[in-house]
């Protein structure tokens, strides 16, 4: 069965490259030709662990088709993906097409649904046969009936539109992919109902079957929860602060309760990444449009956005103001794992820090700085750095923005040695305060 990826982002890639690893014939298409000669040189365009090695055996298949190769791994006996620009060659007898572009937030925060459009266009186009098309990407109530509309618009037709919302996280996206928790498939018709069910047959998990819309539903809902926790537990760390209590026992004992559950209880500097900021705001603007005021949301997205300015202003209360301060950050990803780093912390604290006169230096184990400084508006140039340990030299504070391993297990007296004054603002909550303070660093937290 030919399976079309249209859209070779995050969702798109991981999808197609996992799913040819289960034996599936995978064809993904992308409108980005250098992203695609990249891919078919087996490199991936994105750092997401793990996605190399499934590429790199993928193609390997397609080389080395002997019988020893093909011992060599599972996946070289049945997968194949192939990466493509040219849309026909792609649709053509696809059996079942996904859909994986982006939805980008217009500026008003609504969801921008032009490649889901144009998306819907080509398919509308090239589709030979009956075939099952499946919305992946995160769109707003009512975007899969949309698809349908615009298909159907192209003459003779044959097809199903099903909703099956994609909860992968970065830097943790193939692992999550193997092992999901549940699959949603929102469907009408009971032939692609079957067929869907049928592809993700070699999962354990629970199915549940659903409306089109209330499978579109389950996605923003699940998201908006996730963001609530964490702008919950980053407003109970400030309440922790006043009154001398310590944030990592409360989201402690609060996750024993399993009502409530031990993730995305971590206190520090909110929540980014391409789809929280994005999917909280267009919820909020969904039901804004449906007659609805969203209040809790509007408090999820305020407290999120405080988050960094409260840290900004302990940094600047501990410094005795921030004009000619050399401030350095540890972490440009909006979180570890991953070289992703829109709506990261990162770009917010050093907007405020430059406003009010500092001078930055940088230091991230995985984003690329070029494309960090040219996409985001910097009024000053930022001193990066591919050692974390020069990046820190003869400056007066070290920020942690982005909690990776390699900070945690960091050697604390060369960072003593190294820095100008021992000021350490943990904005993750990385490190023991007991242990700071015997090593005689001013050290702040969140919420403790
Ligand atoms: C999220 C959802 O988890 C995933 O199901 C969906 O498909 C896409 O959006 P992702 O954006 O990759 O995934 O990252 P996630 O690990 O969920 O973290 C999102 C943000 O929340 C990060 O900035 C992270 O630092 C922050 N976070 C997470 C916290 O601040 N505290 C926590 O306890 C957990």
């Amino acid at each position: 069965m030919k399976i079309v990826i249209i859209g070779t982002g995050y969702v798109g890639l991981v999808t197609g490259a996992c799913l040819a690893d289960l034996g599936n014939e995978v064809i993904c298409y992308d409108i980005d030709k250098k992203k695609i000669k990249q891919l078919q040189s087996s490199d991936a365009p994105i750092y997401e662990p793990g996605l190399k090695r499934i590429l790199r055996n993928l193609n390997i298949s397609k080389k080395a088709n002997t019988a020893a190769a093909m011992r060599k791994n599972k996946v070289l006996e049945l997968g194949s993906i192939t990466f493509t620009s040219d849309p026909e060659e792609a649709i053509r007898n696809g059996k079942i097409i996904f859909i994986t572009v982006g939805t980008p937030q217009q500026k008003d925060g609504n969801v921008d649904l032009s490649f889901v459009k144009s998306a819907a266009r080509t398919i509308g186009k090239f589709l030979n046969g009956y075939a099952v098309i499946v919305n992946k990407s995160t769109v707003p109530v009512g975007t899969a009936r949309l698809v349908k509309k615009i298909i159907c618009g192209y003459h003779n037709k044959n097809f199903d539109v099903v909703s099956n919302p994609e909860f992968l996280k970065e830097g943790n996206a193939i692992k999550d992919f193997f092992n999901p928790e549940r699959i949603i498939i929102g469907a009408e018709s009971k032939k692609a109902k079957r067929i869907i069910n049928n592809l993700y047959q070699p999962f354990s998990c629970p199915i549940l079957n659903t409306s089109l819309e209330t499978s579109e539903m389950i996605k923003y809902a699940s998201n908006a929860f996730l963001a609530t926790k964490i702008s919950f537990i980053n407003e109970i760390a400030n309440v922790c602060e006043k009154v001398g209590a310590d944030i990592k026992g409360v989201s402690q004992g609060m996750g024993m309760d399993s009502r409530i559950g031990e993730s995305f209880l971590k206190a520090g500097l909110g929540y980014g990444g391409s789809c929280f900021p994005k999917d909280i705001k267009a919820l909020h603007n969904i039901a804004l449009s449906n007659n609805y005021r969203f209040k809790l949301l509007k408090a999820v997205i305020q407290v999120n956005n405080d988050q960094r300015k409260l840290l900004a202003k302990k940094v600047k209360k501990m410094l005795g103001g921030l004009k000619n301060k050399k401030i350095c950050l540890w972490g440009l990803s909006f979180k570890p794992n991953t070289d992703d780093f829109r709506e990261s912390a990162a770009i917010d604290l050093i907007k405020l820090f430059q406003k009010e006169g500092a001078a930055i230096s940088a230091y991230d184990p995985k984003v690329n700085y070029e494309e960090f400084t040219n996409k985001n508006n910097f009024r000053n140039k930022i001193n990066f750095h591919q050692d974390k340990y020069a990046a820190i030299k003869n400056r007066h504070a070290l920020v942690i923005v982005t909690e990776w391993s390699e900070f945690k297990k960091a050697d604390l007296g060369k960072i003593k040695k190294l820095l100008k004054k021992p000021v350490i603002i943990d904005g993750r909550n990385i490190y023991e305060i007991g242990k700071m303070r015997e090593l005689g660093f001013r050290y702040l937290s969140v919420g403790r």
